[in-house]
């Protein structure tokens, strides 16, 4: 393990870190999970099954966004990286684009956008403001139907995940902030990380998680106070 200041700091943030933005985490009280069935409107086969559903649900997720605010911790994030004279990668499973607006500049979302399209005929990626409709034309090929929101659903693969696996196995500080841990590949980054032996491993959660066990160091509070404090007494 490394002593002194670090050299490449890796963050994996959670809905946690938007929580407090107004938008729901998945598993907590009232998340979107315990509200709406994954099945239906978070795979491919319930895609093909119910386009309309679908659109109807990431619409509203879509709106909500409009409406919510980057909090301290993105801020936090974001100043930290601006001053921090070492590395360092932040790597998202939100869909969210909070990072962005708090000032991050290349946030890896290994989730996907909430902002984007993706064409399922040509696998064009584009930024599409207006509601999604099952019939919309994709702008790059012009064919119809198909533009599926460009978030990964359940039984597919997370995207950018050689850059990931490459900031994994070389950074010396893992931070894991606002999220349960229930995920996977996301879920098993701390336990690939300490199986390098490398890095100091810090998880900031509301509450402990299924895998608190195995980070070195663990600070319980709202996202809002405990990142930017934690940020704070590293620099
Ligand atoms: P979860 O909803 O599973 O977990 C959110 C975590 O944030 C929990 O551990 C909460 O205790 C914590 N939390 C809640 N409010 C907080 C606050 N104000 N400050 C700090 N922590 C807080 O969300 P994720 O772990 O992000 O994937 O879920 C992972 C993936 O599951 C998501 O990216 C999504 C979902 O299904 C896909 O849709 C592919």
């Amino acid at each position: 393990m490394s002593a002194g200041p670090p050299r490449h700091v890796v963050v994996l943030t959670g809905a946690g870190v938007s929580a407090e933005s107004g938008l729901g985490t998945f598993r907590d009280k009232d998340g979107l999970w315990t509200r709406y069935d994954l099945e239906e409107v978070a795979t491919p086969e319930g895609f093909r099954r119910n386009p309309a559903l679908v659109c109807e649900f990431y619409n509203a997720r879509r709106e909500n966004l409009r409406k919510a605010r980057p909090n301290e911790a993105h801020r936090a994030l974001a100043a930290f990286e601006r001053r921090f004279q070492g590395r360092f990668t932040l790597i998202t499973q939100n869909v969210d684009d909070l990072h962005e607006k708090g000032g991050s500049p290349d946030p890896v979302h290994m989730h996907g956008r909430l902002d984007e399209l993706r064409c399922q005929h040509c696998a064009a990626v584009y930024a599409y403001d207006a509601p999604i409709a099952p019939d919309s034309v994709c702008p790059v090929c012009g064919r119809e139907g198909g533009q599926r929101p460009n978030v990964v659903w359940f039984g597919e693969m997370p995207l950018h995940m050689d850059a990931i696996d490459a900031a994994l196995a070389d950074c010396d500080l893992f931070v894991a902030i606002g999220t349960s841990a229930t995920v996977y590949p996301a879920a098993g980054f701390v336990g690939r990380v300490r199986a390098m032996g490398r890095a100091r491993c810090a998880e900031l959660n509301l509450e402990p998680t299924a895998a608190s066990s195995l980070f070195d160091e663990t600070r319980y509070g709202p996202a809002s106070e405990v990142v930017p404090a934690f940020f704070a007494a590293l620099s």
